[in-house]
Formats: structure tokens, sequence, C-alpha cells
């Protein structure tokens, strides 16, 4: 089962979006298996965004994500990184598809709310960077043969 690391930036939580931004994923059906109200540090954040360290936009991003509290997750499917990119949308809300969290919710690159891994190896490097293997819980629903067929 594939997992994938996902935040409420907190632009979202400023808006008070955090419940509508969850329900999305919770109707889509995946599994939610860990969750957590946080400030991220400025060395979690380096190390989160590591890959545009060399980007004009990187000291901007840095401060904006650590800026305030932000939602971390971590979600579960079947094919769970490309379902919840799919679900975000693209990066920048003016171009991202309607029905998508930051085509319907955003307007600007840099506060489109969510963030989602963008590979299965990016997943497991940024979850282990948000949580401890013990705070993702492994569970069974009675609602998953209605959502995935055994
Ligand atoms: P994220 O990592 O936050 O989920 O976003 P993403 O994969 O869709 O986009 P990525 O390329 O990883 O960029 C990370 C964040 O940097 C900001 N950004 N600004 N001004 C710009 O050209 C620019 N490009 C990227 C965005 O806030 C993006 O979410
Ligand atoms: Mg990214």
């Amino acid at each position: 089962m594939e997992r994938t690391l996902f935040l409420v930036k907190p632009d979202g939580l400023q808006r008070g979006l955090v419940g509508e931004i969850i329900s999305r994923l919770e109707g889509r059906g995946l599994k939610l298996v860990a969750m957590k109200l946080m400030r991220m540090e400025e060395d979690q954040a380096r190390r989160h965004y590591g890959e545009h360290v060399d980007r004009p936009f990187f000291p901007g991003l840095v401060e904006f994500i650590t800026s305030g509290p932000l939602v971390a997750m971590v979600w579960e499917a079947d094919n769970a990184v490309e379902i919840v990119r799919g679900t975000i949308g693209g990066t920048d809300p003016v171009s991202s598809a309607p029905g998508t969290i930051r085509g319907d919710l955003g307007v600007n690159i840099g506060r489109n709310l969510v963030h989602g891994s963008d590979s299965t190896e990016s997943a497991q490097r940024e979850i282990s960077l948000f949580f401890s293997p013990q705070e993702i819980l492994d569970y069974s629903r009675s609602v998953d043969p209605w959502i995935t067929e055994p």
C-alpha cells in the first residue's frame, strides 16, 4: 500500500480551509494514517524543499512555510502519490483545473495551500522528516471493500 505526505500549508490553516481540504481526500476514499498540527522549523523546511535550494523563490518559500502552524498528514491508498497530486492540481493555482484544491481555492503560486509528495521516493523521504514510524497507524476500515475491489 502506497503512502504520501500531505501538508495544509500555513495559508490554508489561516484561511480556515483545513476541514474542507481534508474532506476532499476523505471523500476520495484515501485512508488517513497520521496527522499533526505543528510549526516547521527552518532546518526542517530547508530539508523538505531541498531540491529547490538554488531557485530564486527558495528563501520566500522557506519563510512562508515556517510562518505559522500547518497540518501534516500521511494518506494511504494504492497509487496514493498520483491520486493526491491529481486532487491538489498543478503548482500554480492560476492554471490549476477547476475541481482541484488549488484550482478551486487559490489564486497565487506562492500561496497554493497544500503540498503533496511528487513520487514514492519523495514520499518516503518526506514522511520520515515529519513522522516517526510509531506515529503512523496501521488499521482497517469496514468500508474498504466498497472503495477498493479486494
Ligand atoms: P509542493 O512541493 O509545495 O507540493 O508544490 P509543487 O510540487 O506543486 O511545486 P514545486 O515545484 O515542488 O515547488 C514548491 C513550491 O515552491 C513554490 N514555487 N514558486 N515562483 C515560482 O516560480 C515558484 N515555483 C514554485 C510554490 O509555492 C510551490 O508549491
Ligand atoms: Mg513539490
